[in-house]
């Protein structure tokens, strides 16, 4: 028999970034006996790598911004895979949720005559991003923190949750192990919200920290959640590639919105070589016309450096395989050169980007007020994950909610930045806020010991084996996403990645680890690793399935946009024997007048 403590709450949050935060709060404020589990400790979370802003039509630097735009926007970002209903709330909630941050103490920059200062983000039609310099993901989480920490819920820090406990088909809680001392950890609960974020670390290149290995989206899956869109994996045009020990680190796209170029070997502007059909008649074409864009001439039209994520990456991929890239495998992004362009050019820039210039001073010996910066692609973030109501934020599994990152539908196929700092936000609340009416029209449900026993008795046995270290299989997971399900792929790839995942799984059930149960990060990535390989598995089969090029998912054998294959969601899910399954699923048909402002804004 197992021993473990046990804690119980009406609502447990899993994962406290700014969506586990937010959803805690919610959940709170309507009256719910809250737990939070992290994995890491509090305010540890990828949400500061969203450092340029968050994305809400507020207005306030351009008065056309308004609700309608940034829906537009999102839908034409995520290429119309997007849940129209939830790209529609989180259009009309966004501001709201950023006032109230504001109201709850976070400090943004401004503008002259005091107001919220928004800045330029691709794929945004209007300067839409409210920020504090480059750290804004930072301050989001702070005043989360500060706080949720009086709202009454208890945390618990360093805590990793190994499975979803369930009840005649629905939630009963979780359990885990505290990470310092090893203890196991059963939580009890009506309701769970899942807001542990991405699989970032499935991937060799990335600006995710250690914490992000999928334990929302295989936690899910293995309760039996249907997911959703998760061939589509972001990669950030711009993470940091020198010195090697830096490598994937975040390079935030406010460098582009404040007027940060890309160049190739040859000193080039290439955006300007590909233009999409669909932002040509918003994209300036030549070098002074996107200056003045940047300045705020709103009849000038954007920077190529400003088009999505998905296509400046391709771009960046394409100079660099074309011979064209920077000594170390990436391109040139200069920011420098806007200093003889303005009155204190150097001082601008450290005042608009304090992070990136002490990012690249300590990091890599680079003054970027002086210098370019090298940068190539990083795995940022993921857009698939579980599939929820877009209202009320509940999975297929009556009583287990997603939230942020690890929660699917928004941003279609692919993320416009600043989008996730507003998605956490608006749908962390509705979650927090139904999770606690789940929990309040649902009794207590019980929770099987036999599934406890196999859970710890699983969790255990890699200190009873001998066999290779857990952290080469991670390693050797890592290079194969890299290279087989990355930026571009092709079908006899993918296929060759599945047959080397089945070999990775095999290795992960045989890995051993050496010591005690106190801190050992050996074992902790043994238990990892089922998660990662699952989320693999599953970003690999719906790559295979989604047999055309759209949004970050881009295929070599099949390089268009394809209509007639590719309108429809990718779901995996389980089924009763066990299988991973991969179904397509039509677009649920979009009302009239949301059709219509999307015509207007085209
Ligand atoms: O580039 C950035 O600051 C990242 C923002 C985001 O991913 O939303």
């Amino acid at each position: 028999m197992a021993e473990y403590e046990t804690h119980d709450y009406e609502v447990l949050v899993i994962g406290a970034g700014g969506a586990g935060l937010r959803a805690a709060i919610e959940a709170s404020a309507n009256q719910a006996r809250v737990g939070v589990v992290t994995k890491s400790l509090l305010g540890k979370a990828h949400t500061v790598m969203a450092e340029g802003g968050i994305a809400a039509a507020l207005s306030n630097v351009d008065e056309r911004d308004n609700w309608r735009v940034h829906f537009a926007d999102t839908m034409r970002g995520g290429q119309y895979l997007n849940n129209w209903r939830m790209a529609e709330l989180h259009a009309k909630e966004a501001p709201d949720r950023v006032r109230e941050l504001e109201a709850w103490g976070a400090l943004f920059d401004r503008t002259k005559d005091g107001r919220i200062l928004q800045r330029n983000f691709g794929g945004h039609r209007y300067p839409r991003l409210a920020h504090v310099g480059d750290r804004t993901g930072l301050e989001m989480i702070r005043t989360l923190q500060d706080y949720g920490i009086h709202a009454g819920m208890e945390v618990h820090m360093e805590c990793t949750v190994i499975t979803l406990l369930k009840d005649d088909g629905r939630i009963a809680g979780a359990f885990g192990y505290d990470r310092e001392r090893g203890r196991f950890l059963l939580f009890r609960a009506k309701a769970v919200v899942l807001a542990t974020g991405g699989i970032g670390r499935a991937y060799k290149i990335t600006s995710n920290s250690w914490e992000y290995t999928g334990d929302g989206h295989a936690l899910a899956y293995e309760a039996g959640a249907s997911l959703m869109d998760m061939e589509f994996v972001q990669f950030h045009p711009t993470g940091m590639i020198w010195p090697p020990s830096v490598r994937g680190i975040l390079v935030t796209e406010g460098v582009r919105g404040e007027g940060g170029v890309l160049k190739n070997s040859d000193g080039r502007r290439f955006m300007f070589d590909d233009i999409p059909e669909n932002y040509r008649a918003q994209t300036a074409d030549n070098e002074e016309e996107g200056w003045r864009y940047t300045q705020g001439d709103r009849d000038a039209r954007r920077p190529p450096e400003l088009l999505t994520r998905d296509h400046v990456a391709r771009c960046i991929l394409r100079e660099v395989r074309e011979g064209r890239g920077s000594p170390h495998g990436g391109v040139f992004l200069d920011i420098a050169w806007i200093k003889n362009r303005l009155p204190n050019g150097a001082e601008h820039i450290k005042r608009k980007l304090p992070s990136m210039y002490h990012q690249f001073k300590q990091l890599a010996d680079i003054d970027i007020t002086q210098e370019p910066m090298e940068i190539g692609p990083t795995t940022h973030y993921m857009m698939g994950g579980v599939r929820v109501d877009a209202d009320s934020q509940m999975s297929d599994v009556p009583g287990l909610f997603a939230a942020g990152e690890c929660g699917a539908g928004l941003h279609g196929a692919n993320r416009l930045g600043g989008n996730s700092l507003s998605d956490l936000l608006v749908f962390g609340k509705r979650a927090g806020e139904y999770a606690a009416r789940f929990a309040k029209n649902n009794g207590a449900a019980s929770v099987d010991p036999q599934q406890i026993d196999a859970a710890a008795q699983r969790a255990l046995e890699p200190f009873n084996r001998t066999g290779e270290s857990p952290f080469q299989v991670q390693q050797d997971l890592q290079e194969l996403m890299q290279n087989l399900a990355g930026i571009v792929r092709r079908e006899e790839e993918m296929q060759h990645a599945l047959i080397e995942l089945r070999r990775l799984e095999e290795r992960a059930n045989r890995v051993a680890v050496a010591g005690n149960r106190e801190y050992n990060g050996g074992w902790h990535t043994a238990l990892d690793l089922r998660n990662l390989i699952t989320v693999s598995e599953i970003i690999t089969r719906a790559g295979i399935e989604r047999k055309e090029s759209r949004g970050a998912h881009f295929r070599e054998d099949f390089p268009s946009k394809n209509d007639a294959v590719g309108r429809c969601n990718i779901i995996v899910r389980r089924d009763v024997s066990g299988e991973m399954q991969v179904i397509r699923e039509p677009l649920a048909e979009m009302p009239a007048e949301l059709k219509q402002i999307i015509e207007e804004m085209k």
